[in-house]
C-alpha cells in the first residue's frame, strides 16, 4: 500500500520471522509469504538458524553475483527478484549480513563471508548504503549442534569495515538482529550510521530511540506492527525530517489475496494432516490427557465453576482470530497439545479445545480408580507462568489471578 502512496520505498525485515520452535513446514509456508511481501532487503536472525544449516543454505542463497567486492544494488522503488532463483523461496531482494562467516576449519569454504555485508540504492544525488548484523549475544543459547557450522565476528570488527564510505554522499542504514542495548552501543561506536532498524529484542519504539544524530527503531514482535520511517534528505545525503509511525496490523486492514492464500493452504495441509504436529511440550508428558466431561464425573461443583471462567472458553478467541493451525496459539489454547494423546483437531479430539482440568491439574490414570491415594500435584504459580509468561499475559499476578480460578 504505502509504495502505491510514495516514491522511493524500501522494505526490510531484521530477522526472527520464522519460528522460535524447529517448525520446517511452518517455515516454507513463512518464506512463501515473505517472498510475496518482496522485501528489498533482509538480515537474518537467531530464528532463521534453528533449523540447521542445510535448511539455512537452501532457503538464503548465496548468490554469486552478490559475492563481494561487487555490492547487490537495490533499485529504490522497484522490487527485483534475485535472477537465479525464479521459482525458489528466496524471501527478499538481498540477505545482508557482515558477520557471519563459514568455519575457518571448513575445507571447502574456508572463512568465506556467507552473504554480501552491504548493498547500494542509488537516488540522482546520493547513496543509502545498508548493511546488515547480528550480535553474537542473539546465539547465546543457542545449542552447539545449531551453530557447529560457522561463525560470528564481532560487530565492532565488522561495522568498521561495512560502515566506511566509499565516496561522500552517502545515508547509512544498519539492519541489525542484535536487539536494543546492543543497538545503542552500536550508535555510540559508529555514528556515521543514519539509521538502525533494530530487532530480536522486540522492543516497542513508539519513537526513535535517538543517539547523536543516529535514529534507532524497532517494532515489538509476531507481525503486530510495521514500523514506517519517513525520511526527507538533502542532496548531501543528510537528515532534514522525519516521522515515524508504528502501523498496528489490526484484523480490520484489507487481507493480502497472496498470502490470504499461504495462509489457506497452510491450513489446509495441516488440518489434512500432511504437516507433521510438532512436539511442544506445554504439558508436561508424564502425565495422563484427561478432557473435562471425564473430570466432571466426580466433581460437578468444579467443572460448574470452571465453566465460568475464561479457560472454559480459550478456543473461541483463537477461533475468531483464525489461527486454530497455528501451533504456536494451540500449544495454550487447548488441552494436551503436543502431547501423544493431546489435542489434534475439532474433528478429531473436539472434547480437548479449551483449556481443561489437566492443564492445571497435572493428574495420573490412577486418580480415577484411587482417588484418596493417586491426587493431582498441587498447583503452583509454575503452574500458571507455563502459560500466563510475559509475553502472553503481561499483567498476570499470581495471587490476584488465582482468586479467578479457585472453584
Ligand atoms: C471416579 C471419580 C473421580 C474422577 C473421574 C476424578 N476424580 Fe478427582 N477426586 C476424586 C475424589 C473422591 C477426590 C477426593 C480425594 C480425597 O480427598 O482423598 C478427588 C480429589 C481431586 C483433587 C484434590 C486433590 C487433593 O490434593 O486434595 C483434584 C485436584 C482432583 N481430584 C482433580 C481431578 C481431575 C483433574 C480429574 C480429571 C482428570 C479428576 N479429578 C477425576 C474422584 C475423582
Ligand atoms: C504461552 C502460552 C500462550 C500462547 C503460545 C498463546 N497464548 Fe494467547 N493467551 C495466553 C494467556 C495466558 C492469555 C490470557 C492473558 C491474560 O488475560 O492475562 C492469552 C490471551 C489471548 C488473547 C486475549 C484474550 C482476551 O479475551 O483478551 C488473545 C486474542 C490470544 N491470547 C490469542 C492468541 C493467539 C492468536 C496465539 C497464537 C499466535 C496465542 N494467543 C498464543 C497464552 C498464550
Ligand atoms: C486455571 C487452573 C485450574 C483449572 C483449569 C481447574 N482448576 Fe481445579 N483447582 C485450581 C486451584 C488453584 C485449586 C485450589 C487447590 C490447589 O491450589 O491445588 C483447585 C482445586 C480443585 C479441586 C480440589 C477441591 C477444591 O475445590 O478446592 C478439585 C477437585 C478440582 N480443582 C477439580 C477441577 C476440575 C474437575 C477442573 C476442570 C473441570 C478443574 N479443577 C480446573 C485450579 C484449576
Ligand atoms: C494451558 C495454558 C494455561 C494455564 C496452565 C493457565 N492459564 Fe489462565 N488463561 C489461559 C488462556 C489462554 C487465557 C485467556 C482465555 C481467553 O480469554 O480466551 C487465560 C485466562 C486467565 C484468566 C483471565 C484473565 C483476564 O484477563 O480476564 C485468569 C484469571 C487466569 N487465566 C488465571 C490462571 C491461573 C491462576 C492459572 C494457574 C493456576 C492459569 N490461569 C493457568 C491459559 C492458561
Amino acid at each position: 500500500m504505502v509504495r502505491e502512496e510514495v516514491e522511493n520505498v524500501l522494505a526490510f525485515d531484521t530477522g526472527d520471522f520464522l519460528p522460535a520452535i524447529p517448525d520446517s513446514e511452518r517455515a516454507e509456508y513463512i518464506i512463501r509469504a515473505m517472498k510475496s511481501v518482496q522485501y528489498d532487503a533482509i538480515t537474518v536472525g537467531d530464528q532463521e538458524l534453528l533449523l540447521g544449516e542445510s535448511f539455512f543454505l537452501n532457503h538464503f542463497p548465496r548468490l554469486e553475483q552478490y559475492i563481494q567486492p561487487n555490492l547487490p544494488i537495490i533499485i529504490l522503488g522497484k522490487y527485483l527478484l534475485p535472477t537465479n532463483d525464479e521459482n525458489g523461496n528466496f524471501p527478499a531482494n538481498v540477505v545482508l549480513n557482515g558477520n557471519m562467516l563459514f568455519k575457518e576449519s571448513d575445507s571447502v569454504r574456508r572463512g568465506e563471508m556467507i552473504f554480501p555485508s552491504t548493498a547500494i540504492a542509488n537516488t540522482a544525488s546520493f547513496a543509502v548504503r545498508i548493511c546488515g548484523v547480528i550480535a553474537p549475544e542473539a546465539l547465546l543459547f543457542f545449542p552447539m549442534d545449531i551453530r557447529g557450522w560457522f561463525e560470528i565476528k564481532p560487530w565492532r570488527e565488522a561495522l568498521a569495515e561495512m560502515t566506511i564510505q566509499v565516496e561522500g554522499n552517502e545515508f547509512i542504514v544498519l539492519l541489525s538482529h542484535s536487539g536494543l542495548s546492543v543497538d545503542r552501543e552500536i550508535a555510540e561506536a559508529f555514528p556515521q550510521i543514519d539509521v538502525i532498524i533494530g530487532g530480536h529484542s522486540q522492543s516497542k519504539l513508539e519513537e526513535p530511540l535517538i543517539i547523536g544524530k543516529t535514529l534507532i527503531i524497532q517494532t515489538p514482535g509476531s507481525g503486530r506492527f510495521v514500523g514506517r520511517l519517513d525520511l526527507k534528505l538533502t542532496n548531501n545525503a543528510d537528515l532534514e525530517n522525519y516521522q515515524y509511525s508504528l502501523v498496528p496490523m489490526t484484523p480490520e486492514l484489507p487481507s493480502d489475496t497472496n498470502i490470504t492464500r499461504i495462509i489457506e493452504d497452510y491450513e489446509h495441509a495441516f488440518f489434512t494432516d500432511k504437516i507433521p504436529r510438532p512436539h511442544i511440550p506445554v504439558y508436561p508428558d508424564s502425565f495422563e490427557v484427561a478432557s473435562a466431561e471425564v473430570c466432571r464425573r466426580c466433581h460437578e461443583w468444579q467443572y460448574q465453576q470452571w465453566q465460568e471462567t475464561p479457560h472454559a472458553h480459550a478456543f473461541e478467541i483463537i477461533v475468531e482470530r483464525r489461527k486454530i493451525y497455528n501451533p504456536g496459539c494451540l500449544s495454550c489454547h487447548t488441552t494436551g497439545f503436543g502431547h501423544d494423546s493431546g489435542y489434534v483437531c475439532q474433528d478429531d479430539t473436539p472434547q480437548l479445545i479449551n483449556v481443561s482440568c489437566i492443564e492445571c491439574h497435572y493428574s495420573l490414570p490412577g486418580h480415577r480408580a484411587n482417588p484418596h491415594i493417586i491426587k493431582p500435584i498441587p498447583i503452583s504459580k509454575e503452574t500458571c507462568v507455563r502459560c500466563h509468561n510475559n509475553r502472553n499475559s503481561p499483567d498476570f499476578n499470581y495471587e490476584k489471578y488465582i482468586l479467578e480460578v479457585l472453584h
